[in-house]
């Protein structure tokens, strides 16, 4: 029911959903491939909520559980079209084999549908990205051609492959730190700025307002600063179309916000916490400039500033030191290996110490949130939700709040927050864990 009291009227997910990633690399192309593949039966779907998850529904002794996508409706794997756009112009197989994270023999075998998928030319300035350069970019006589043109792409694509409707997915590279400015405080502001070739507006800012022109939700897999900005906030709320936080949650943070949050149930104490990753794909070296990592260490550290704060728990977190490292280490590849070293204290303040070393697969972990999230996003779309979807913080480092409101970066509450939406979108009883036995001696009543 939503809050008027009315059954909530959620558009069926018929007709082809467009997925649409700014940059098709490793991401994108394990994301597209992996889809292909578990569309053809040759692989599992593992670690997407959205096709493995289940969820109970109403009280413990009914016993009862249906997989997420039984439960509400959600585009089908079938139902997808990819697209995407990157400075370089090769095909989505060719990108993927670029990147070495899959086995050649499976790109071999997905090579007729991923060769399909060609980037259209892309919105870049090396000024926002400058370890990398490639050739297949627009030009325009100011920004707001620039966002037109991506405009004419997003209506372009719907049409010319049939679709009903598209998401997109930021996959593309991670740009120069840069908080807002003054431009950013309306949308009125912010598009005088297009036409005026701000040099405060990126790439990432442009193809996020063309979304939200198009009514096409946009989930930020980066860091890039965007989404949390006042006028594309504006943007989102006047054409009713569903954004969500910045920055896929997928390795080191992820366990972060596992971890962090059982320390600190149980009242431990945290001197320190030195967060080390070595990386060797396109990303890495990204991330090797210092303006570019800038913004993964807001997004990386801020997640214990909340978890662990030092305001409501100055005894165990007042002098916690929070260090994060990425460093560019090609003979990994796409394999990230990342090593936490936890200065714990418990009772009395003695010392302890919890080491995590995590050998991940980046693009591995972040393909299943991907697809997740774009179906989500398309969901909440159909379900007419506009701004802000807290409720997909589960899948992002920097989740949003409404203005005001604290983010929620605990992962096991994130998920029942992912869960009871789910369950309030589909007119299911909203589930509290409370589960009380209640035994009254004086009534001799039990409940
Ligand atoms: N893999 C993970 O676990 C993970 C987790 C969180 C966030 N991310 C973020 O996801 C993004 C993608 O990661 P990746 O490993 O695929 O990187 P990648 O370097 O392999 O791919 C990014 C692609 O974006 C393209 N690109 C750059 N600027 C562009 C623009 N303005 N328009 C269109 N294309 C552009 C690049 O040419 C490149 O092909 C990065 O920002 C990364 O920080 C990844």
């Amino acid at each position: 029911m939503t809050p008027k009291g009315q059954k909530l009227n959620i558009a069926p997910a018929t007709g082809k959903l467009a997925i649409l990633t700014p940059g098709m690399g490793a991401v994108a192309t394990t994301f597209y491939a992996g889809v292909e593949a578990v569309k053809r039966g040759m692989a599992k779907p593992i670690g997407s909520y959205t096709q493995m998850g289940q969820l109970r529904l109403g009280k413990r002794t009914e016993n009862r559980y249906k997989l997420v996508k039984d439960l509400v409706p959600l585009a089908s794997l079938d139902q997808i079209v990819f697209g995407g756009w990157d400075i370089f112009p090769e095909n989505a197989y060719e990108a993927a084999s670029h990147a070495q994270v899959l086995e050649k023999s499976l790109l071999e075998s997905l090579k007729e549908p991923l060769s399909k998928i060609k980037p259209m030319s892309a919105v870049f300035d090396r000024e926002w990205v400058k370890r990398i350069d490639g050739p297949n970019v627009k030009t325009g006589k100011n920004k707001m051609d620039l966002a037109d043109q991506l405009r004419a792409d997003i209506r372009n694509f719907i049409k010319d492959n049939g679709c009903d409707r598209a998401v997109m997915v930021w996959c593309a590279s991670t740009e120069v730190y840069t908080p807002g400015t003054s431009v950013h405080q309306s949308l009125k502001t912010f598009e005088e700025g297009l036409r005026n070739n701000d040099p405060g507006i990126s790439p990432s800012q442009i193809y996020t307002y063309a979304a939200l022109k198009e009514r096409v939700p946009y989930a930020n897999g980066s860091p890039n600063v965007s989404v949390e900005l006042p006028c594309l906030q504006e943007l989102a709320l006047e054409t009713g179309t569903p954004i969500c936080g910045s920055d896929f949650k997928t390795g080191q943070t992820f366990l972060k916000t596992v971890v962090a949050p059982g320390l600190r149930n149980r009242q431990l104490g945290v001197a320190g916490w030195y967060s080390t990753n070595i990386l060797g794909n396109r990303d890495g070296e990204v991330l090797d400039d210092p303006g570019s990592f800038k913004s993964k260490e807001v997004s990386k550290t801020g997640v214990l500033t909340d978890i662990l704060s030092k305001t409501r728990y100055p005894d165990l977190y007042g002098d916690l030191h929070h260090v994060v490292r990425i460093n560019y280490y090609p003979p990994r590849g796409d394999n990230k290996e990342g090593w936490d070293n936890i200065d714990i204290f418990g009772w009395l303040g003695y010392p302890m110490q919890i080491k995590i070393n995590f050998l991940c697969r980046d693009s591995i972990l972040a393909a299943p949130i991907v697809l997740d999230l774009a179906l989500f996003m398309d969901l909440a779309s159909r379900a007419k939700m506009r701004g802000i979807q807290e409720w997909l913080s589960f899948y992002l480092k920097a989740p949003l709040a409404k203005e005001g409101l604290p983010v929620e970066h605990d992962l096991s509450i994130q998920l029942l927050k992912l869960e009871n939406t789910l369950r309030f979108f589909t007119n299911e009883e909203l589930i509290n864990h409370l589960g009380l036995t209640y035994y009254n001696i004086d009534e001799g009543e039990e409940a």
